[in-house]
């Protein structure tokens, strides 16, 4: 089976074509990080126009890279939520027009199940059953996943998501958006030890997350410190210890809680290093492993949407979904 993805739900334009047999044959994808900078953050109206134009040269891009026709497709999928809507229909209106225009059907995929299945486009892909970390701009989840489509959340954000408590955090700090990779990278710099953070809620038992209270601790710290560069450095350093630690001790928690010991990392802040080198640690430690998409397809990407839509439309679903800003993820039938 092969399929076409396209991914439109904020700020990226993905497209990417999937082969059941043959894995991944291309994908594009385009940032509008630079449109929308001036701003400070996502602007939807202009997210909107901007797939408008992007979009169709993209995919006709893919096909040729992926050396396909449109004969040659099974079907087209699209992320039809969560996320901004009317970017999310410019996606979801071109893949149903091309899909009745070329007579091959056409379905719509949840983008954190897009995020989720990721790292199943690497080698060697997580077996059923794991432990999913989604931690994205709108999204911090911890996830038991058995199967596609089978999903039990465990514990979610009950304010910021973590890339959200990063891009606050960095706009206090004066640092370009989007502020996860800016910030990041000014840690480098930074002195660890010099600011110590509150873990909101790990001393509590409970596989929830807060982040708002510590972007409240940076605020308070920076009104009182000096204003130089490596304070800033320290700061930004002190600020993703905490983040890193609190998410390595909930993960920790869930692998306990659940028994499992495969941990799946997803979403844009699964880039992140630091995180990334804690969480290695603390799986080898439980005598477990944990599994990471590549960083291009840990933020958001057509390749993700093209291999959950497959695995949808291999598995026979057809029912069309309606674009949607939210979409809670438990509520996804298994495929
Ligand atoms: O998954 P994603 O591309 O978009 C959403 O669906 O939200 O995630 C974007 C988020 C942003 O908040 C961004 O600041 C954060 O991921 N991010 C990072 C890093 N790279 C991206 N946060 C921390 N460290 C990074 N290296
Ligand atoms: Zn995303």
């Amino acid at each position: 089976m092969r399929v076409l993805g396209i991914e439109t739900s904020c700020d990226e334009t993905g497209v990417a074509v999937y082969d059941t047999a043959r894995g991944l044959l291309s994908h594009a994808l385009y940032s509008q990080v630079k449109l929308h900078a001036e701003y400070g953050g996502v602007v939807p109206e202009l997210a909107s126009r901007d797939h408008v134009q992007k979009l169709l040269p993209m995919v006709d891009r893919a096909l040729k890279e992926a050396g396909t026709a449109p004969s040659d497709l099974d079907g087209i999928v699209y992320t039809a939520g969560p996320g901004l809507v009317g970017a999310l229909l410019v996606g979801s209106c071109l893949a149903r027009s091309l899909g009745v225009a070329w007579g091959v059907p056409s379905l719509g995929v949840h983008h954190m199940e897009g995020h989720l299945l990721a790292p199943m486009l690497e080698n060697p892909r997580p077996e059923f059953p794991f432990v999913a970390l989604l931690v994205s701009g709108g999204h911090s989840l911890l996830v038991e996943v058995e199967g596609v489509g089978r999903y039990r959340t465990l514990g979610e954000s009950i304010d910021d998501a973590a890339g959200e408590a990063f891009d606050k955090v960095a706009k206090l700090l004066k640092l370009p958006y989007p502020g996860g990779p800016a910030l990041a990278k000014l840690a480098e710099q930074g002195d660890p030890k010099r600011f110590k953070f509150p873990r909101p809620m790990v001393d509590r038992p409970g596989l929830d997350f807060s982040f708002s209270g510590l972007k409240t601790a940076v605020l308070t710290v920076l009104k009182s410190a000096p204003q130089d560069e490596q304070t800033r450095a320290d700061v930004a350093r002190g600020f993703e210890e905490a983040v890193v630690d609190t998410l390595a001790i909930k993960c920790k928690r869930a692998l306990q809680q659940t028994g499992l010991r495969r941990l799946v990392v997803a979403g844009g802040v699964g880039a992140n290093r630091r995180l990334r080198a804690r969480l290695k640690e603390m799986t080898a430690a439980l005598g477990g492993e944990v599994y990471y998409p590549r960083p291009e397809f840990c933020t958001d990407n057509g390749a993700m949407i093209a291999y959950a839509g497959c695995c949808r439309l291999a598995a026979g679903a057809v029912t069309e979904t309606p674009v949607r800003a939210r979409w809670p993820l438990d509520s996804l039938t298994p495929a």
